[in-house]
């Protein structure tokens, strides 16, 4: 059976840069800038994405253009190369991103949630109580049981599901590439739509200010530059399984090189817009409220459910920017959640030598039961706990055992061999010692701190 393909270059662009533009974008990279140097983090966080993400999105790229496979048999392939057992590599990949899949698609039907809410207004004025006691009702009575459905935040995670599914479903032509062909260019609009209005509100620009103010004094410190190297990781989806599944599907004749630097620079940009989108939203926010900007700054559920919606009850026209937020989000993750049900899904088909028909609808069928039975509250108790473990731990060590077995044991100069003869700019030796020294490093220092942080 020939592989699927991309049916252009700029629609496997648009799907890569829709795994890597996710929720991260949104709510965590404006935090991380913020919280580590202001416009001083743009230094280590431009240092590892030449050195840390565009290497390793070039040698993701690479293996799955050259093995033609989803996660566990790149990794099988390579181990056979050098005579030993390395499939369970692309297994544990396609694990964390199962697992990843389940949540993610949680926070997407809250954000499918909030859509409708932002156009009824319901959440009222205290937005925290909404959420926690009433939308989510963990309020002071013990949380549900596990598997017990709470209809108003199953029915929307089951729309995530069927959107998803559909993609997955029909297609890497079909489904996904188109999917992302409409996705990718309604997010940018809806985005640039938004700054181009909140910029203009009163104590806007001053969010900006705290936003890209340098403050160089950070510079050396070392939490700075794990924070950027962590980031880098984490943003552009690789060492998970998804990019060489994606890259599985791309013609012979592609350029490797500069589909690598696309999809990064452009989830990089996209992350600055998403910096701008929200400091602008909390600078006016603050200023509305006569408080200082600290006070209203924090990042992820909590930016997003809570701090955004109060936000939006202080714009004007909050039924346009209201759903336009939230549209966005669910656009962001949504593209994101189609990249890990694939990275899954791809390796079925591998390992099964099912149709992808089949295979989409075993994985997408497990992965809806499994997040129906974890939708009660109580299942946010634990999203709490995988959401640490995945992003502080698993992530970072499947990056790391990943890099060291690639560059350590084997000619990580084939690779970039590799990578050039199919590219029409080639990459230097820099690459070789990006992806052996600089990377593992830098991964080795965070996953040590987190480890720490995790026992104390
Ligand atoms: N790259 C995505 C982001 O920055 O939000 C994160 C992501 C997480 C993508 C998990 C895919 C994924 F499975
Ligand atoms: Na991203």
């Amino acid at each position: 059976m020939q592989r699927e393909q991309w049916n252009s270059r700029t629609g496997f662009i648009l799907a890569a840069v829709g795994s890597a533009i996710g929720l991260g974008n949104i709510w965590r990279f404006p935090y991380m800038a913020y919280e580590n140097g202001g416009g001083a983090f743009f230094i280590p966080y431009l240092f590892a994405m030449l050195t840390a993400g565009i290497p390793f999105m070039i040698m993701e790229f690479s293996l799955g253009h050259k093995h033609r496979g989803a996660a566990p048999r790149v990794f099988a392939k390579l181990g056979e190369s050098l005579g030993f057992k390395l499939e369970w590599l692309g297994w544990f990949q396609v694990f964390i991103a199962a697992v990843i899949a389940i949540y993610y698609v949680a926070i997407i039907g809250w954000a499918i949630s909030y859509f409708v809410f932002s156009i009824t207004q319901s959440w009222g004025t205290d937005t925290n109580s909404f959420f926690f006691n009433e939308y989510l009702q963990l309020g002071d009575n013990s949380p549900t049981k596990l598997g017990s459905l709470q209809f108003h935040i199953a029915i929307p995670m089951a729309i995530a599901w069927g959107i998803t599914s559909l993609a997955v479903f029909s297609g890497v032509k079909g489904g996904i590439e188109r999917a992302s062909k409409i996705m990718m260019p309604l997010l940018f609009i809806m985005v640039l739509l938004l700054i181009g209005r909140i910029v203009l509100l009163p104590g806007a620009l001053d969010g900006l200010n705290y936003l890209f103010r340098p403050d160089f004094s950070m510079i050396l410190d070392v939490k700075v530059w794990s924070a950027a190297y962590g980031q880098i990781f984490f943003t552009l989806s690789v060492g998970f399984a998804i990019m060489l599944a994606y890259s599985s599907y791309l013609p012979e004749k592609s350029d490797i090189n500069n589909n690598a630097f696309m999809t990064v620079l452009i989830n990089c940009g996209f992350s600055i817009l998403g910096g701008i989108m929200i400091f602008a939203v909390l600078g006016y926010m603050a200023a509305e409220q006569a408080k200082p900007i600290t006070d209203v700054v924090t990042s992820g559920v909590g930016l997003a459910f809570v701090t955004i919606p109060a936000a939006i009850n202080l714009l004007p026209l909050p039924y346009i920017l209201g759903p336009l937020f939230f549209l966005a989000l669910v656009v962001a993750g949504i593209s994101s959640h189609i990249s890990i049900i694939e990275a899954v899904v791809a390796a079925v088909i591998d390992k099964l030598a099912i149709s992808r028909k089949k295979a989409a609808l075993m994985v997408c069928g497990t992965g809806f039961t499994v997040s129906m039975a974890f939708s009660s509250n109580g299942g946010l108790l634990l999203l709490d706990l995988v959401d640490y473990f995945i992003n502080n731990i698993a992530l970072l060590t499947s990056c790391l055992i990943e890099l060291i077995i690639l560059t350590w044991l084997f000619k990580i100069a084939d690779i970039r061999d590799y990578a050039n003869q199919c590219s029409e700019f080639s990459v230097g030796k820099w690459f070789n010692l990006c992806l052996r020294f600089i990377g593992p490093i830098m991964l080795a220092i965070i996953l040590i701190k987190n480890l720490i942080n995790t026992l104390r």
